[in-house]
């Protein structure tokens, strides 16, 4: 990666009696940043930011958000361009590469993923080591580990070669690995890949097929699964990217990154947030309940929030969430499915809560989960199942944000500092003393 930062001038920062300038840096869009490496060793003060609310931890040219405007962009194209005219594996080939790809790098890099959909044999015995009742996200976060035990040729990270096979693997496997992890869960046999399929049909198939019976799946369902999978692709350096990000500055393999971000994303809330909010719109129940959790979301005491609401980086509605609910209602209407509950209930309350003082204020508006539970729902697959595919989408963007950190010059172990307030210098005690 070419560092593109520029110059902004300089900020001035008064510490203990003494002046200190400090570089201030911007890019091709978004907020610039003052450049705080120097001001511990020069000033002995470090920078204080629980949750990282105003620090950028990366120059990056991936995936760039406007809060504010409501913008998502995956190297410049918007979110909702994409959803509409591209494919997963396009986008997938646009996030790692930077370039949209012409109709012949398409074709040999989609034959590529396709060529790799198979997981080694062993992984069965793997997969029968687990519990009938074990959360997917529990088998998918620990067989993506287990695949550097498996794949041992394409773990040096040095190795440009072994980097893009992992990087190719992950993809093509990520599909393979939820199913496998879902139809154990049901007790179902697994299916293997059909590599006439495309990604998103031959996914459905892996999900839904049962060898007893021939699978069809209609277009508009295809259609619906690839644009939820570009949806979820990236989205800067959002807390599970950050995961892998940090695990791979210590020179991690990269499965062992990756499964790193699967545990970070299966937080509710992170990526955990669309099965929690499934759940909350089922607990709420009908429309006339909504009042009684809009009244707990807003009271202080009450740790209750409303799933699916909110966002670190969206103070608007989160453009994602558009192309979602678009999406539920094409699949809901594709399935003749005209009473959804669960749909009208989310419906509602985003009404309610975009016309209510306390969300206004705060600046609470509906997230990615918001909608793509209903949307899950509809298309067959159990709660347990929903952050499994965003782990599926994000290990592309995982993996392009992994690769740029390896490949940027200015970036090192990632070690943070802290204020310590923990007890002063001691001796021990004997235990007949205390
Ligand atoms: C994802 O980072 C990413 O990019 C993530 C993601 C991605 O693609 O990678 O976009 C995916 O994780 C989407 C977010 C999914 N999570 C949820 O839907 C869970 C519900 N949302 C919240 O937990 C919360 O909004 C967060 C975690 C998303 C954001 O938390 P922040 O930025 O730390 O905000 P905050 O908790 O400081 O909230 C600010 C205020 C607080 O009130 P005060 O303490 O100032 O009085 O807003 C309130 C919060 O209490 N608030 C909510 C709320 N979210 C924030 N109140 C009620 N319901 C909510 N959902």
């Amino acid at each position: 990666m070419e560092n593109k930062i520029e110059n902004r001038g300089t900020a001035k920062i008064e510490l203990g009696g003494k002046s200190f300038e400090l570089p201030v840096y911007g890019g091709s869009m978004g907020p610039d940043a003052v450049d705080v490496r120097t001001l511990y060793k020069n000033s002995g003060h470090f920078t204080f930011d629980p949750g990282y609310t105003s620090t950028a931890s990366t120059e990056s040219q991936i995936t760039f958000i406007d809060g504010i405007k409501g913008q998502l962009l995956y190297r410049g194209y918007p979110i909702e361009q994409l959803a509409e005219q591209s494919t997963f594996l396009e986008t997938s080939y646009l996030l790692i590469n930077g370039e949209l790809p012409t109709a012949e790098q398409n074709a040999e890099f989609t034959n590529t993923i396709t060529r790799h959909t198979m997981l080694h044999e062993q992984v069965e015995r793997f997969f029968h080591g687990f519990r009938r009742d074990a959360h997917p996200m529990a088998m998918v976060c620990a067989t993506v580990g287990a695949l550097s035990a498996f794949y041992h040729d394409s773990t040096d990270i040095n190795d440009n070669a072994q980097r893009d096979l992992a990087v190719v693997r992950l993809i093509a496997k990520m599909p393979t690995i939820a199913a496998r992890a879902y139809k154990y869960s049901i007790g179902q046999p697994h299916v293997y890949p059909d590599n006439s399929l495309c990604y998103s049909e031959n996914f459905l198939k892996m999900c839904f097929s049962v060898p007893t019976e021939e699978y069809v799946v209609s277009p508009v369902i295809v259609d619906a699964m690839d644009k939820i999978f570009i949806l979820h692709a990236d989205h800067e350096q959002n807390a599970s990217t950050s995961t892998v990000r940090l695990a791979g500055s210590s020179g991690a393999n990269p499965f062992a990154c990756i499964a790193a971000g699967v545990a970070c994303l299966w937080g509710p809330s992170h990526g955990g947030a669309n099965e929690a909010c499934l759940n909350m719109l089922k607990e709420i129940g009908t429309v006339d309940r909504i009042p009684e959790f809009i009244a707990r979301a807003k009271d202080r005491n009450d740790p209750f929030r409303l799933m699916g609401f909110g966002h670190r980086v969206y103070k608007n509605y989160d453009p994602r969430a558009k192309v979602m609910q678009k999406t539920a209602h094409a699949v809901l209407a594709e399935l003749n499915i005209t009473d959804n509950p669960i749909l009208d209930v989310a419906m509602e309350l985003e009404r309610i809560a975009l016309n209510d003082e306390y969300f206004i204020e705060k600046k609470l508006f509906p997230n990615v989960d918001f909608y793509s539970g209903t949307v899950l729902s509809a298309l067959g697959f159990p709660t347990s199942m929903f952050t499994v595919l965003f782990a599926l989408a994000r290990t592309v963007g995982w993996i392009s944000q992994w690769n740029e950190m390896l490949e940027d010059k200015s970036q090192r172990i990632g070690r943070p500092r802290q204020i310590y307030t923990g007890a002063p210098l001691r001796d021990y005690v004997p235990m007949g003393e205390r």
